[in-house]
Order: structure tokens, then C-alpha cells, then sequence
């Protein structure tokens, strides 16, 4: 059995990462993203900070590292792509072929959440450009704010930055693993936390720092919603790059015996500490400089820009905290593409330039119809209410990253690890195996069957 996926491997002649650290640095890149750094902070504002944090907390530890495990392990273990790693295990297990749909559902979620994600991505160039050239120097709020709402209204000027981002991901994936992605992760993640600590050092002079970390770590849970709990679950999914095969295309570049727990554990508290010291640095700009943290996605581009300039500065913290926003935003960008292209390439033996360029540019084009739904397109709606921007969240988000993790989750507990040969495959030792069992086979079902249920209502 085992020498039939060893030679499904030399037959694909999979790429490799040169070493444990550098994967870890991309997973960790894949991992911290806008999530970290736009969503989580507006997410905790909108559900009244502490407890909300507090139950993010429990989610990562009890769904998110389990499914990471299974995920990182299962592409371990085959050494292709998510379909085809789906569908030789099951093969190998003598399970149904139809396994192999999770693995599809992946590829289908990273077209979607590519072209949307990209588009946020590109309002971060957007600030970048406007704090390198000090445009809202000298702005009243108001301005600030009629800014962003301008922004949002300019098809042209949207469909600019979504089409720089897109190709900047576009180029990067083309290279490859070594000559593309590697290159990049391993000079922008070192650069990402050398200028969190510095935003989080700066954020630590301000008056408004003390109660930025009261709101963060102090749990008042009467302002906890059911809502909220949810918005955690499925959060704690979103920010660990779960449910759609990144994770697993990523730890399918791993030798076969990378020990995998000890790996997850490590990717999960450096995103979670990322989202943490993010809040740190947000805050304190915030409440120092009297604002509302409840003000949702516009948190980052209205009141933060609104607080930077009021300071001491202002200037030279906001370009360095939007390019952090970017190349959080780009290492995540190229996770999410990377799958769809390995599938696509391995399947059809195409030029692997060939083959990014052309899903580059699929995504982009969806992508047009993501950002036309803040103008032009405001008035059509794909899913009840839901603009075009709104339903392709909505639909990755809520439905497919779900299925996908459920997907993961229970193929890899309740088929694959249950044959002696294949669960040696996965490679989790036999100490830590009992406890991955439950919390992978069902803790984690059960929490994301409500999370989608939820989602689905
Ligand atoms: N984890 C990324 C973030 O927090 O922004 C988003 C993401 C990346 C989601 C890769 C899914 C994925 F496969």
C-alpha cells in the first residue's frame, strides 16, 4: 500500500520545502493574514472584547489545532494535491472514491475567497500610497472618513489595486516553491514581526494603552452573544487557513517524517499571538485618540487613519503598519492560490506559469465582480439580500470552509487512521494519538456541523 502512494509521488515529481523552518514560516505566512489584522480586531470590537477573545481562544484550541493536525498529516502523508490526496487514501482504505469531493469543495473555495480577499487587499496599497504620499495630512475626520467612502465608490480605482495584488500573487506562485514562494516568506515574515513589536511598543506609550488591554483580556461576558460565539468558530477556522487544502498542499511539501503536532501547535500560537499583538497595536491608536472600536470593517480605514494622523509620527507608523497589512495579506494570497494550481497543473501537465496565470486571471475576473458590488453593482444581489462581495464571503466563510474542515476532520479519524498501515502515514505519534482522536473525530464535527448550521440560517 505504501509503496503504491510512494510511486504516485515520484510520478508527480512534487516540490519540496528546503527545510522544517521555512515551512513552518510559510504556514505561519498562510496563517496570519487580513484575518489577523483587519477582521479579528473589528470582529472583537463589534462582540464587546474580553469574553469574545476568551471563546476565540477556546475555538482555536479545540477545533482549529485538531483539524490543523489532520490537515498538515493528510498532505504529509500523499504528497499531492487535495484531490488527489483525498482520493488515494480513500483508495488505500478501500473507502468510497467520493471522498475525493472535499477535496474538489478546497479548490472551489480558493477561486472564491481569492477574488474577494484581493480586493481588501488592494484597499491596504491604497493606504500604503496615501501614507507614503501623506495625502490626509491635515484632513478632519469627516474627510477621512468620506475618503474610504470614496474609495469604495471608485470601480477604477478598486479594480487598480485588486489587479496589482492579484498579479503580485500571480508572479510569486508562477516561480514555484523554492524560486517563488519561499523567496518571499523568508524575508516578509521576519520583516511582519519585527513591525507588530514596533507598532505594539509604540501603541505601549500611548494614554490609551491601558485600556486597550483591559478590553482585550478582561471577559465581561455579559456582552457575549450567541452571535458571537459563532463569529469565534467560524473565525478560528478563517484565521488558521482551514477547509480548503492550503494547510494540506502546504504540508504536502514536507518530508514524510515532519513530526506534525508539535508543528501545528507552533503555527497556531504564532497566529494567535499575531492576532493578539494586532489588537494591541489598534486599540491603543483608538481609544487614545477618543474613538469607538465598534466600527466594524471600516476600523482600519477610517478610525485608524483618523488616530495615526492626530499623533506623533502618524506618518511613518502608517506606512509601516499598511505594509504589514500587505504582505500579511500576500503570504496568505498565495496559500490560498497555491492548491488550486497544484491540482490544475498536476491534472492537466500543463506549464505551471501557464496554469497560474490562467487561474490568476479567472480569479481576477470574479474578482471585478466582487468590487463592482460597492458601486456600480450595489443593486445586484446573488443570495437573498447579499451583494456580489457579500455572498462570495458568505458562501466560502459560512458553507464552504465547513465542509471542507468536516471534511477533513472525519476522513482523517474515521477512515485514514483507522487502518494501522495508512494511520502511520499521518505520522501523529501514539501518545498524542487517544486525545487528536477525540478532539479531530468528534469534538470538531460537532462544532463546525453548528457552526454551518448556523451559517445556513
Ligand atoms: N488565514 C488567512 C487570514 O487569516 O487572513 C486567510 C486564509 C488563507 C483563509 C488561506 C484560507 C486559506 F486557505
Amino acid at each position: 500500500m505504501k509503496k503504491k502512494i510512494n510511486s504516485k509521488k515520484q510520478k508527480a515529481s512534487h516540490s519540496q520545502w528546503s527545510s522544517r523552518g521555512v515551512f513552518l514560516l510559510a504556514a505561519i505566512g498562510s496563517a496570519v493574514g487580513l484575518g489577523n489584522i483587519w477582521k479579528f480586531p473589528y470582529i472583537v470590537g463589534e462582540n464587546g472584547g474580553g469574553a469574545f477573545v476568551l471563546v476565540y481562544l477556546f475555538c482555536i484550541v479545540l477545533v482549529g489545532v485538531p483539524v490543523l493536525i489532520a490537515e498538515i498529516a493528510l498532505g504529509k502523508s500523499v504528497q499531492s494535491n487535495p484531490v488527489s490526496t483525498f482520493s488515494t487514501l480513500a483508495m488505500a482504505c478501500k473507502a468510497s472514491r467520493f471522498w475525493a469531493l472535499f477535496g474538489y469543495v478546497g479548490i472551489v473555495s480558493g477561486f472564491l475567497i481569492l477574488s474577494f480577499y484581493s480586493v481588501v487587499a488592494g484597499w491596504s496599497l491604497e493606504y500604503l500610497q496615501v501614507f507614503i504620499q501623506n495625502d490626509l495630512l491635515g484632513s478632519d475626520a469627516r474627510a477621512i472618513e468620506q475618503y474610504f467612502t470614496q474609495l469604495l465608490a471608485s470601480p477604477n480605482t478598486l479594480l487598480l489595486w485588486h489587479s496589482v495584488f492579484m498579479l503580485l500573487t500571480v508572479a510569486i506562485v508562477a516561480r514555484g516553491i523554492r524560486k517563488g514562494i519561499e523567496k518571499i516568506i523568508i524575508w516578509s515574515m521576519p520583516i511582519l514581526f519585527v513591525i507588530l513589536v514596533i507598532l505594539v511598543l509604540y501603541a505601549t506609550q500611548l494614554e490609551g494603552f491601558s485600556k486597550a488591554f483591559d478590553y482585550l483580556f478582561v471577559a465581561d461576558f455579559s456582552k457575549l452573544t450567541t452571535d458571537g460565539v459563532l463569529i469565534a468558530l467560524g473565525h478560528s477556522f478563517f484565521t488558521l487557513s482551514l477547509g480548503m487544502g492550503a494547510m494540506m498542499v502546504y504540508g504536502s511539501y514536507l518530508q514524510k517524517d515532519t513530526p506534525v503536532v508539535k508543528l501545528s501547535f507552533i503555527i497556531a500560537i504564532a497566529d494567535t499571538l499575531v492576532a493578539l499583538m494586532a489588537g494591541l497595536a489598534i486599540f491603543p491608536l483608538i481609544f487614545t485618540y477618543g474613538l469607538e472600536s465598534t466600527s466594524g470593517p471600516s476600523l482600519l480605514f477610517i478610525s485608524l487613519p483618523n488616530a495615526l494622523l492626530s499623533l506623533p509620527f502618524g506618518q511613518f507608523f502608517g506606512i509601516a503598519f499598511f505594509f504589514l497589512l500587505l504582505i500579511a495579506a500576500l503570504s496568505s494570497a498565495i496559500s490560498i492560490l497555491e492548491p488550486v494550481v497544484s491540482f490544475i497543473q498536476q491534472k492537466t501537465r500543463l506549464s505551471r506559469h501557464f496554469v497560474t496565470y490562467l487561474i490568476g486571471s479567472i480569479v481576477w475576473l470574479i474578482g471585478v465582480g466582487a468590487l463592482l458590488a460597492f458601486n456600480d453593482w450595489s443593486d445586484v444581489h446573488l443570495l437573498g439580500q447579499r451583494n456580489i462581495f457579500d455572498s462570495l464571503d458568505y458562501v466560502t466563510t459560512s458553507i464552504l470552509l465547513p465542509l471542507g474542515g468536516l471534511g477533513v476532520s472525519i476522513f482523517a479519524v474515521w477512515v485514514v487512521s483507522k487502518q494501522p498501515n495508512t494511520r502511520q502515514l499521518l505520522g501523529i505519534s501514539d501518545s498524542k494519538y487517544p486525545i487528536w482522536r477525540i478532539s479531530a473525530g468528534i469534538i470538531a464535527p460537532i462544532v463546525i456541523g453548528v457552526i454551518a448550521w448556523h451559517g445556513l440560517n
